[in-house]
């Protein structure tokens, strides 16, 4: 092969390798809880996800089981707000979402805002909605890990 081949094959697979890693597109766990839910507040949430890019691929209306969130926070059986959270968990309906977009995780994380909501940034949905560090709205998956879990325990067939 030609120098000059050997150089346009070579930013060929440069230009290819960045776009991959640029676009990284990541799927991501989001909950809509059961304090938005009540105070009619998910189609608000919902426009926000689709207003930042976020594709929607799978939505469901459903409430937990004590088991099926018992299993969901697993992570924090034993923490002093596990009963608390369980609790509220299973007090009415969520709508669960699947959603994509580059970077999902940490973008669905940075609309969500803080998990406290007193440390919430402006614009952020718990900023806006959630009302205590329990009620606070929404919930997005940590990891890519986290995120594949939380998927197959509430999509399984996706
Ligand atoms: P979430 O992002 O779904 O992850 C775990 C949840 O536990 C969190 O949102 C809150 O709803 C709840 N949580 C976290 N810390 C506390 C706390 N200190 N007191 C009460 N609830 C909490």
């Amino acid at each position: 092969m030609c120098f000059k081949k050997i150089i346009s094959k070579a930013i060929l697979v440069f230009l290819m390798t960045a776009g991959v890693a640029y676009a990284k597109v990541e799927k991501t766990f989001a909950m809509i809880k059961p304090d938005a839910v009540k105070t009619k507040v998910a189609g608000k949430i919902i426009s926000m996800i689709e207003e930042n890019d976020f594709e929607i691929t799978a939505i469901k209306k459903m409430t937990f089981t004590k088991s099926d969130a018992e299993t969901f926070y697993s992570v924090h059986k034993g923490k002093p707000f596990f009963d608390g959270l369980v609790e509220f968990m299973t007090s009415g309906p969520i709508f669960a979402i699947a959603l994509e977009r580059d970077n999902a995780i940490a973008e669905w994380r940075k609309l969500m805002g803080a998990t406290n909501h007193l440390e919430a940034a402006e614009g952020t949905v718990r900023k806006l909605y959630a009302t205590s560090i329990r009620h606070n709205a929404v919930h997005g998956s940590d990891a890519e890990e986290t995120a594949k879990e939380e998927l197959k325990q509430i999509f399984p067939d996706l």
